[in-house]
């Protein structure tokens, strides 16, 4: 793994900024996994000003995004479809229809993640996956557990993932119990993988993560069998 500790999250963002423009700078017509939460927002706001200012070029890049609670409505501003439109795909001139989340309404939530793996396959996979961590070391939504699940799939939140992410919500009872996600082989399979930490909540699952180790208790560990990773990461996540 490739590790940058910055001096704080305004320094993490415009680092991993850089590492996501020289991909498509290099690949103007790239295939970007993008993720949510708090964390990436500052590196969506620099990707965002490097475009206005004319140095980035989002008209060829499709998105994916790693996950979407369900059941959410698109339109719901508590839904990560919103989240995208508002911090990102609003601000750069990215075409809509390049741009995908899972459907948190769909009927049939199975056939939903079948074909969106098979959408990203047929995209010719991704070039560079964003990633943010839970405190509990979650990916995406893949929450710890005795087995992890490879494909796209429906996933239950754990207690500790709920309150995390109550925040966001007026209540935790507000917040959905499931959420569908992208499972661990396509979050593998992407070319290169950067992973974002902010703030001393993730110390612990940073630190085991670095430690090179593998447990499906902390699904962030699995990283260390793929062979192109970024760390980037603030003093507080690193120092705790
Ligand atoms: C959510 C998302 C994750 C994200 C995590 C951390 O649960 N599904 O992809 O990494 O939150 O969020 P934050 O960056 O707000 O700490």
């Amino acid at each position: 793994m490739k590790l940058y500790v910055c001096k704080n999250y305004d320094e993490m963002s415009a680092k991993a900024a850089d590492v996501v423009a020289s991909v498509i700078t290099l690949k103007p017509d790239c295939v970007l996994g993008l993720a949510t939460g708090s964390t990436p927002v500052g590196m969506y706001k620099c990707l965002a000003e490097m475009n206005k200012a004319g140095k980035l070029d989002f008209a060829g890049v499709k998105t994916y995004n790693l996950d979407e609670y369900y059941p959410i409505k698109a339109s719901d501003p508590q839904s990560y479809r919103y989240f995208m439109n508002k911090n990102l795909f609003n601000n750069i001139n990215i075409d809509i229809e390049n741009t995908h989340v899972l459907n948190g309404e769909a009927p049939d939530t199975d056939a939903e993640c079948a074909a969106y793996d098979k959408a990203i396959e047929a995209a010719g996979g991704i070039d560079i996956q964003v990633l943010g961590i839970g405190n509990n070391g979650h990916i995406g939504f893949n929450e710890p557990a005795d087995e992890l699940v490879a494909a796209t799939h429906v996933q239950g939140l754990t207690e500790s993932t709920i309150e995390a992410n109550s925040r966001f919500f007026s209540s935790a009872d507000e917040v959905p119990k499931h959420a569908l996600t992208m499972g661990m082989a396509p979050i593998m399979k992407a070319k290169r993988i950067i992973i974002l930490i902010s703030g001393k909540g993730k110390h612990a699952a940073l630190k085991e993560m670095l430690s090179g180790g593998i447990t499906t208790k902390n699904p962030a560990t699995i990283l260390n069998l793929h062979s192109d990773v970024t760390v980037v990461c603030d003093e507080d996540a690193y120092n705790g």
